[in-house]
């Protein structure tokens, strides 16, 4: 292992908000030496209802603020921003990225028995295509069958995990891929990881493949190969509106109190040549 100023530099990881904290925990147990960056852009959340340049606009902004500040590695561990701006993100920046879509379908991929797949994601996730294609691409023998699933995000934030409510909509949700005999589920979406269980409970037959764990094993790899191992463990939380509301969620993501997170602001970092926001409707 390296032990160079580099190396010591932060993992940056983004998110439409909190959600990407299930990615942050598992990145976190999977390398706990290295120094994260966690930002959420909580002021412009959610990103799973938002058309794909507007997605890639809020990336590119936060993926130069983050490089100013000084990172390695980048993950983007939002799904829509992963399905709707990851080969953007490829070609304007030169650093090492990876989103949450390749890894979690490694796994899918591999879990599956039937080569029947189902995607559970946001509506701008499904719509991208972006998992299906890839899938295709990797296996064309493989059946593909994608859900929106929009009302698990806002039903995780209000920390109602396992309630009556929540189930039915989970039960509704997983009905089409029963129909379907599917018998693998990527949960392509940063808040879902948090009811895996209730899926699991509700749809005993199908294997929900968590990506943020396969996200942390093949971060790991990636920077095994590229020499960029090292740290000492910090942690920085950075938000896009004034923390207060966010400490328990946080809590309830990380199974832990957090107290430095952030406020930063992103106007300086717009990507040249697209539309200010403030020309938007
Ligand atoms: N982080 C988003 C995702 O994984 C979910 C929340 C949102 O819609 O912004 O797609």
């Amino acid at each position: 292992m390296k032990d160079s100023p580099a190396n010591s530099l932060p993992i940056g990881i983004f998110d439409s908000g909190v959600g990407g904290l299930t990615v942050f925990q598992a990145i976190r147990k999977t390398l706990p030496e290295e120094n994260i960056i966690y930002l959420g852009d909580v002021a412009r959340v959610p990103y799973g209802v938002k058309s794909p340049p507007l997605v890639r606009q809020y990336a590119y902004q936060i993926t130069s603020y983050l490089i100013k500040k000084g990172i390695k590695v980048l993950v983007v561990a939002c799904n829509t921003a992963s399905a709707t701006s990851l080969k953007f993100l490829e070609q304007n920046f030169s650093l090492p990225i990876t989103g949450v879509i390749l890894p979690g379908i490694k796994e899918a991929l591999l879990t599956t028995r039937n080569k029947k797949v189902g995607i559970l994601g946001t509506r701008t996730t499904v719509e991208s295509g972006a998992y299906q294609k890839l899938i295709k691409s990797m296996d064309s023998s493989i059946e593909v069958f994608a859900t929106p699933a929009p009302l698990l995000v806002p039903l995780v934030e209000e920390g109602w995990i396992d309630r009556p409510v929540t189930r039915m909509v989970i039960k509704e949700y997983l009905a089409p891929f029963k129909d379907w005999e599917v018998d693998t589920v990527i949960l392509g979406c940063t808040h879902y990881p948090m009811l895996k269980q209730v899926m699991e409970q509700e749809a005993p037959g199908i294997k929900f493949v968590d990506a943020a764990k396969a996200v942390a094993r093949y971060l790991r790899e990636l920077m095994e190969t590229q020499s960029l191992r090292g740290g000492n463990g910090k942690e920085e939380f950075l938000l896009t509106d004034t923390p207060e509301h966010y400490f328990s969620l946080f809590s309830l993501f990380l199974q832990r109190e957090v107290k430095n997170i952030q406020l930063v602001k992103l106007e300086d970092f717009d990507e040249p040549g697209r539309l200010s926001l403030d020309f938007r409707p």
